[in-house]
């Protein structure tokens, strides 16, 4: 990996320039970016109450999560502040098949002055640490218990790494930074949503000093991030249409929350929704094809009638089965 041009942020820059929020709050960046940086996405429409938390763990050295349903923006609003700081950030998704010898490093072969010879490599976690660098912990309760303990060490401030095979304790770099996101709050899968996470050990959680919350926005919030991701419908009768989908996904959100429904419409299937829509020039299909076919077959019926009161139409009956040849 190659190392990053600056050990340490050189300026501060203005939150209210940077971000849009009325505050008079400065906060310290890097002046050069490196291939660590995330890239800039000027579509990307921060959460002022997110925003402030995320900076927070950047110049408060706060160890920050950011907890919420699937697809509100959670990973994307670490980097995208990150990336307004060129602050370097790595990223590791915590599925079941990371290690622990991938985030604490292991003995690999290999060949020097043409002999091979046994090496050890350090993992993500050691690397970063010695680095002014935001390590991401994405789908953090997903991650297996034994791969946890190992990240337990270092959400202290100070937490020191000791890398036991190598008999060496690693001390963080001063702009080391750590984050985290996580569908639950680490009570283990309650709304039958998330199958997979894990119920978290409560010593770990407690070590999270902010735990901010992206749930779902207020509907010009939502139809405004949809426009800036599909430019193509910010036009009146395109804007209308967008705040019907946000209507309809408003609905699935509640019938999920009544019981109505197993499954919800994340912002993330709105957007696709709204990029279907651009390629099949057909509202009624690309629902069809974004998130009805993800919906129980039973279910439908409501989705379909949630689709009717927002558009005024009726979908087509033979969608509702997925049986038949379609
Ligand atoms: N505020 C926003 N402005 C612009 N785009 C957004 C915003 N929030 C979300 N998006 C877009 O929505 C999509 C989903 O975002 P992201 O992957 O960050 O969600 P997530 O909360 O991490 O989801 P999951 O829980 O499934 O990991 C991305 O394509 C992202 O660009
Ligand atoms: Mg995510």
């Amino acid at each position: 990996m190659t190392e990053t041009v600056l050990t340490h942020p050189d300026r501060m820059v203005s939150v209210r320039e940077v971000f849009g929020i009325d505050t008079d709050l400065k906060v310290p960046a890097f002046a050069e970016r490196d291939d660590h940086v995330p890239d800039v996405d000027t579509a990307y429409r921060f959460n002022p109450d997110v925003t402030l938390a995320i900076l927070a763990g950047f110049s408060r050295n706060r160890r920050v999560m950011v907890q919420g349903l699937h697809g509100t923006g959670k990973s994307t609003h670490i980097e995208q502040v990150a990336a307004r700081l060129n602050w370097p950030c790595v990223r590791v998704n915590l599925d079941g098949h990371i290690s622990r010898l991938d985030l604490v490093g292991k003995d690999a072969i290999v060949v020097r002055d043409g002999l091979q010879v046994t090496e050890f490599q350090e993992g993500i976690v050691p690397w970063a640490l010695q680095r002014p660098v935001a390590l991401i912990f994405d789908e953090y309760d997903a991650g297996r218990p034994d791969v946890m303990f190992v990240i337990q060490r270092i959400l202290e401030r100070d937490g020191k790494f000791t890398l036991l095979d190598q008999n060496r304790v690693i001390h963080p770099h001063p702009w080391f930074r750590l984050f985290a996101t996580s569908n639950t709050v680490g009570l283990g899968n309650l709304s039958g949503l998330y199958h997979g996470t894990q119920v978290l050990n409560h010593a770990q959680m407690d070590r999270w000093n902010i735990v901010a919350t992206l749930n779902y926005l207020p509907r010009e919030e939502e139809v405004a991030i949809v426009l800036a991701r599909v430019p193509g419908k910010n036009y009146d009768k395109g804007r209308q249409l967008i705040a019907s989908m946000v209507a309809v996904a408003e609905l699935t959100r509640k019938g999920f929350a009544a019981g109505d429904l197993s499954t919800l419409m994340s912002p993330r299937t709105v957007i696709t929704w709204a990029e279907n829509c651009e390629i099949f020039r057909n509202p009624a299909l690309a629902f069809r094809l974004s998130f009805l076919n993800k919906c129980d077959e039973v279910e439908r019926p409501i989705v379909a009638e949630y689709y009717q009161r927002c558009f005024g139409e009726e979908l087509d009956e033979s969608w509702m089965r997925t049986s038949e040849a379609q």
